[in-house]
């Protein structure tokens, strides 16, 4: 039972983008997680397969008709793991953290609905309990793009999806702190040199570099983080 993607949207061609490629497109390959399109535009009503309608109450812009979009969650519904989330991707949603896809990737998989115009009806929304997740303070034109920017945070996070070295990095953000910077060969380039105590051999002292350099960016870039960090220290 591998963990299953499913995302109801009028875009099923924008799948798998950049998922289908690296990492997440070799465990998609390798059947290490499963994507799922459910294609909205299939459960519209009429001729024209019409799914959404104008505000009630008058206003710029289109809604998404809550029969179009129940009868698609229903369809999903019926193919996906039980106890997997329903989460609509929207800029009033609460925000994406790291904490959330950690929790996500131990779930049996996801729902995401992503939304084009004005929105989903409220009524939607509420029969089905459904979660509303922002990727930040922005508007997208559609939620494609923040469903694949969850997907991948999770996606990398499944077991057996990330190498050792790479999942031990992941560690690096739990502590709260943004990530120190990194240098690589050649040790000159542009009259700019590799700091020494990177190529001193002295593992001790890399850790006390890369840390100072750590708290020091996350006090000048992220406030908010630092704040937090102080707050988990004993
Ligand atoms: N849809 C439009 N903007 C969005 C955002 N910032 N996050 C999630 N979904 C969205």
């Amino acid at each position: 039972r591998a963990w299953r993607a499913q995302v109801i949207t009028l875009f099923p061609e924008a799948f798998p983008g950049t998922l289908g490629l690296s990492l997440t497109g070799k465990a998609l390959k390798d059947g290490l997680w499963q994507l799922n399109t459910v294609p909205l535009r299939a459960f519209g009503e009429g001729k024209h397969r019409n799914v959404d309608d104008t505000p009630a109450g008058g206003g710029a812009g289109m809604v998404l008709r809550p029969d179009v979009m129940g009868a698609a969650i229903e369809t999903a519904r019926a193919t996906q793991h039980a106890g997997a989330p329903l989460v609509y991707l929207s800029p009033r949603g609460r925000p994406f953290t790291q904490g959330m896809a950690r929790d996500l990737a131990t779930r049996p998989g996801i729902t995401l609905i992503c939304g084009r115009f004005e929105g989903l009806d409220q009524r939607v929304i509420d029969h089905f309990n459904i979660a509303e997740v922002s990727i930040g303070d922005y508007v997208l034109t559609g939620g494609e793009i923040a469903a694949q920017v969850m997907l991948d945070a999770i996606v990398r996070l499944l077991p057996g999806v990330l190498g050792n070295a790479e999942s031990a990095e992941e560690e690096s953000f739990s502590d709260g702190l943004l990530e120190h910077p990194q240098y690589t060969r050649p040790a000159e380039w542009q009259g700019r040199a590799i700091p020494p105590v990177l190529l001193s051999g002295n593992h001790g002292a890399v850790e006390t570099w890369r840390r100072a350099e750590s708290e020091k960016l996350t006090q000048e870039r992220r406030p908010d983080l630092w704040q937090a960090h102080l707050g988990t220290e004993d």
